[in-house]
């Protein structure tokens, strides 16, 4: 008996000695001193089993067993206690965990400085449907079924074929919407996404953006649609740019325009972006013509009015020095990261 005493005291040292949490002292003082199967309780229960001097010897010997390890237990409690206060619970000085941000894309930054451009003059900006009938972004258009002026825009329409529903081919529609529910005088833009089923090259997309202009009252001329413009691509440059016009047809307008500006990268001499014309198209524009004030519900006698629309990505591919638009739509992170 003496001799599983002294065995259970080594182990009993041992153990709570490499115990390296507080959990496992529970689990030690189960196995030890455990009330229903306690190894040290087993010790002390069998010494009803002995004659009364051997009681008289081993008792005292396997009281002091539960005692020590008692203590040994509590020692060693204390001792992680004491660590928990003095060591703090993370290391201040350790480097910290890296938060990828994330930020605006090229696109968004160039239509959140136009919106803001365009409010500065007094325009409101509104959206419209990407999912259109052909009436709104056609027929109101003065491009009635079987016009050839359709070609120009080619067209993803929606099944079934029947419901005549398509994904805009540009933003013009939402001037029909807004003047069928607003009196002039008003001024708008409308930014949005647009779709043509195009062959896609350096300068094309199928999926693009377009920021339409619709300015009307009782005597806007082209003069004014000059001046907004001028001021427009000023404010949006950064230094006084020369605006050129050029006829061009669009069936909506009359008399109908094409924009250039004077090459903002070369000033005119010529580059790779301005294809060494000095030049570069950003919009078409116009006199809003009879028949679409007609679609609106207005009549074309009461008012006047100009409209625009700019291709989103050309704008920002002048802004940014950008070769390619498919760059934008590519999610390669090494050109996005240059934002
Ligand atoms: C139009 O879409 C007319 N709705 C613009 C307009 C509005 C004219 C109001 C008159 C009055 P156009 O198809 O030219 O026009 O497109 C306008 C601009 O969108 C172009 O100048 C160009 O910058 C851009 N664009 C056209 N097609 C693409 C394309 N596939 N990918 C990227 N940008 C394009």
């Amino acid at each position: 008996m003496e001799e599983i005493i002294q065995k259970l005291k080594s182990e009993a040292q041992n153990l709570i000695k490499s115990a390296k949490e507080a959990r496992a002292l529970e689990d030690l003082r189960a196995r030890f001193l455990g009330r229903q199967d306690g190894e040290v309780t087993a010790v002390l229960r069998s010494l009803k089993d002995l004659s009364e001097a051997e009681k008289r010897k081993i008792g005292p010997l396997a009281q002091k067993l539960k005692n020590d390890v008692e203590i040994l237990l509590e020692e060693k409690l204390d001792f992680f206690k004491k660590i928990l206060r003095q060591k703090p619970l993370f290391d201040l000085t350790m480097p910290g965990k890296k938060v990828s941000v994330g930020h605006l894309h090229p696109l968004t930054i160039v239509e959140k400085e136009i919106r803001e451009i365009f409010k500065a003059m007094n325009f409101s900006v509104v959206e419209g449907p990407e999912v259109e009938t052909d009436y709104y972004n056609f027929d109101a258009l003065n491009i009635p079924k079987d016009h050839p002026a359709r070609d120009m825009w080619d067209t993803f329409w929606l099944k079934p074929e029947s419901q005549r529903l398509l994904l805009r081919t540009h933003t013009s529609p939402a001037q029909i919407r807004y003047m069928k529910s607003h009196k002039p005088p008003f001024q708008i833009i409308v930014p949005g996404r647009v779709f043509r089923y195009e062959a896609t090259d350096a300068s094309h997309e199928t999926n693009f953006h377009q920021v339409e202009g619709l300015m009307v009252g009782k005597d806007i001329t082209l003069a004014n649609f000059k001046f907004v413009i001028e001021e427009f691509f000023k404010r949006l440059f950064k230094k006084n740019v020369a605006v050129r016009l050029r006829p061009s047809y669009f069936p909506f307008v009359e008399p109908g325009l094409e924009v250039d500006v004077r090459c903002v990268k070369c000033g005119g001499k010529g580059c790779n972006i301005c294809k060494d014309s000095g030049w570069l198209e950003v919009m078409g524009a116009g006199m809003v013509h009879p028949r679409v004030f007609e679609a609106a519900g207005y009549n074309p006698r009461d008012f006047q009015g100009f409209a625009f629309g700019l291709g989103l990505e050309r704008i920002a591919m002048i802004q940014y020095n950008i070769p390619d638009i498919r760059l934008f739509y590519s999610g390669d992170l090494r050109f996005i990261k240059q934002f």
